[in-house]
């Protein structure tokens, strides 16, 4: 793709933006930041609730907004949320892979159900997502996927072996997407954020762990939902055409030491 000069604002005025997990979370800060930003949404969550909880939340911004109920671990689901998607917009040009889960068990222990389950929402859903609305972006000649991984794609975590694995195979996968669909104009990349405060971490970070991990954090602080929905703004933007296949890692330092 030639060189083409880029609004330096990060405009996404004009885009269609599909975003998973956009019930809670950094889903729902990056769905509500992209609107901001001038873009039309899908809203994908497998609470529906939730992510009407989001639409409405963003009901002054004046954006096409679809709320679609989903569970990316449904192949059948995930067919025809993205028929419903390209119906309601037009077209995807860019999809956020955030739906996630994270179900912490020490390795002895955890169950191969918990596994099963991670694997199936974190990597095989995201997968699954990715193939469908990709097939769309290669018809129409290209678009933008930022992949949500993790700090712990990169370091081991006490607890995490489901999740950092699902979450390791999300940066295995990010590379070979980006390699395959560079010919196509899609560029593929990730996010790797430490602990945002949000009702996943309020549930997995608590006490003494939660303590000890923030004293081994250069930055001294966990991140808000907005710092890395900012990092999937500039990986949606044209400000980011040659970046693909890069793992963007929002972690005030914890994966350098
Ligand atoms: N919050 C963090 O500290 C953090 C750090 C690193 C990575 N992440 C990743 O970012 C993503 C979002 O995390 P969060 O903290 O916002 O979580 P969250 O629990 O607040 O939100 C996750 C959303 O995904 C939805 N979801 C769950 N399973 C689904 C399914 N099968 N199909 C469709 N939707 C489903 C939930 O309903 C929820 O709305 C996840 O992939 C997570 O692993 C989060």
């Amino acid at each position: 793709m030639e060189y083409k000069d880029f609004d330096e604002s990060f405009s996404l005025a004009g885009k269609t933006a599909l975003v998973t997990g956009a019930g809670s979370g950094l889903g729902r800060a990056t769905a509500m930041m992209f609107g901001r930003k001038g873009a039309d949404l899908a809203l994908v969550d497998i609470n529906a609730a939730a992510a009407n909880e989001t639409s409405g939340l963003m009901a002054s911004y004046g954006r096409k907004i679809v709320c679609l109920q989903c569970d990316v671990a449904n192949e059948e689901d995930v067919e025809k949320m993205t028929a419903d998607a390209v119906a309601a917009l037009g077209r995807i040009d860019i999809l956020i892979n955030c739906a996630g889960v994270g179900f912490l068990d020490d390795a002895e222990n955890l169950s191969m159900e918990i596994w099963d389950k991670t694997m199936a929402v974190n990597l095989r859903g995201a997968f699954m997502v990715a193939q469908k609305v990709g097939r769309r972006m290669i018809g129409q000649g290209g678009g933008k996927i930022v992949n949500f991984a993790s700090q712990g794609a990169l370091v081991a975590l006490d607890n995490h072996s489901a999740y950092n694995a699902s979450k390791a195979g999300m940066l295995g996968l990010t590379r070979t997407l980006a390699y395959e669909w560079a010919r196509f104009n899609i560029q593929v990349n990730a996010v790797s954020p430490t602990v945002i405060v949000t009702e996943l971490t309020d549930r997995t970070w608590v006490g003494e762990t939660r303590e000890k991990f923030l004293r081994s954090l250069p930055a001294g602080r966990f991140g808000h939902p907005n710092e890395v929905a900012a990092a999937a703004l500039y990986l949606s933007s044209d400000a980011s055409n040659l970046v693909t296949g890069a793992n963007l890692v929002i972690d005030g330092g914890y994966t350098i030491q």
